[in-house]
């Protein structure tokens, strides 16, 4: 059984149409990304599910059960907001047991769950501070672990770990994952970071414009993005693209350079038209100048990034990027060849944006 079910959600505000027609099936224990830039509904869909928006249209699901119709309170979930929303006046105790003294949860359940979240989250030196005694990386686990002793099976958090220090991000990224891991429990993800993506999420589901373009494993978003969207978002340096056309015999034509696409795994069965091919950094290689199927590129610069280094390439009027070791970026010449591995390669119609 599916823990969670959105079927075909609908949003509007006003004359705008934020959420158009969503579905997903969420499985127990998953944890699930929802990614994309600012502004594509991310928050809008998970104030949906928590029920703090209502759909216009659609149904939500809940372990078998339609709440569609029903208030956050009575969904089951826990939620974690993006900007903690901790009581200021009340110490971390307070604000843990709250929610629990409030659904009249019997005192020693309280103080026991109280007891329990703050050993798992290490706050308990905390316990008697008030939230604007703590750091910005301590709130947030308070307000994680507000939601953690209501001991509801789904977890809501919103772009959680946004204000952070790039140090702390990191250490709560790989704490909240490892909690996820004891718990058991499901957990819907908001972010713009596509590296909390890639890391924590089981499932990654790429939102773009109110629509999820995508919902898939990390690696297969990485290695066979959808749509041109999805290949554009996900990866850093971005992927890098080339338009062109096909020819006849299956060749990608672009300028006056063809390119064999036999090594191309093709969704479609008779691709057409103007046409992306897409290619990560990585997936290309650096050879003599005039070698077999090489494309003819010019340095523009070199950037050493520690481990490894990207080379900048002028190609085919466009600037590419190439992962390069640091030895062979020290000693790169200007004028070379590049080659690229078609069957890394991604190919989207330049007409749908989907991929071929
Ligand atoms: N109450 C509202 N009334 C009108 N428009 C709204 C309302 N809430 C959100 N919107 C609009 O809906 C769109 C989606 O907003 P949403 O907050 O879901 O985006 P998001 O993906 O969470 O973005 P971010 O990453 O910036 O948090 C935005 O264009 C926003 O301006
Ligand atoms: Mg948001």
């Amino acid at each position: 059984m599916s823990s969670i079910s959105l079927r075909q959600i609908k949003k509007s505000f006003g004359a705008l149409t934020i959420l158009h027609s969503v579905d997903m099936e969420i499985d127990k224990g998953e944890f699930i990304v929802i990614l994309g830039p600012s502004g594509c509904g991310k928050s809008t869909l998970l104030n949906v599910i928590a029920g703090l928006d209502a759909c216009d249209e659609g149904q939500i699901v809940i372990e078998g059960k339609d709440v569609s119709g029903l208030e956050p309170s009575e969904r089951g979930l826990a939620m974690v907001f993006q900007s903690y929303a901790l009581f200021p006046a009340m110490t971390v105790r307070r604000n843990l047991s709250f929610g629990m003294e409030i659904a009249g949860t019997p005192k020693a359940t309280v103080v026991e769950k109280v007891a329990w979240v703050a050993k798992l989250l290490q706050i308990e030196a905390l316990l008697d501070r008030k939230p604007a005694q703590l750091s910005g990386g301590q709130r947030q686990r308070v307000a994680i672990g507000r939601a953690l002793v209501r001991s509801s099976s789904i977890c809501l958090f919103d772009e959680p770990l946004s204000n952070l220090d790039a140090k702390l991000r990191a250490e709560t990224r790989v704490e909240l994952k490892q909690l996820h891991e004891t718990l058991g429990s499901t957990m819907i993800y908001v972010t713009h970071d596509q590296i909390e993506a890639m890391t924590m999420a089981d499932r990654v589901a790429v939102m773009h414009k109110g629509k999820v373009e995508q919902f898939a494993h990390p690696q297969s978003i990485y290695e066979k993005p959808a749509s041109l969207f999805v290949a554009g978002f996900v990866g850093s340096p971005a992927m890098n693209f080339i338009d062109g056309r096909l020819d006849g015999s299956g060749r990608f034509l672009t300028g006056d350079i063809a390119i064999g696409t036999d090594a191309y795994a093709f969704e479609e069965r008779q691709p057409s038209g103007e046409i992306v091919l897409g290619i990560r950094c990585e997936d290309v290689t650096v050879v003599d100048r005039g070698a077999p199927e090489s494309i003819p590129a010019s340095l523009a610069f070199t950037e050493l990034l520690g481990a490894d280094a990207l080379g900048w390439f002028d190609c085919l009027g466009k600037r590419l990027s190439v992962r390069l070791g640091i030895k062979a970026a020290r000693s790169m010449r200007k004028e070379v060849g590049l080659r690229f591995d078609m069957s890394k390669a991604s190919l989207f119609s330049r007409a749908s944006e989907r991929r071929l």
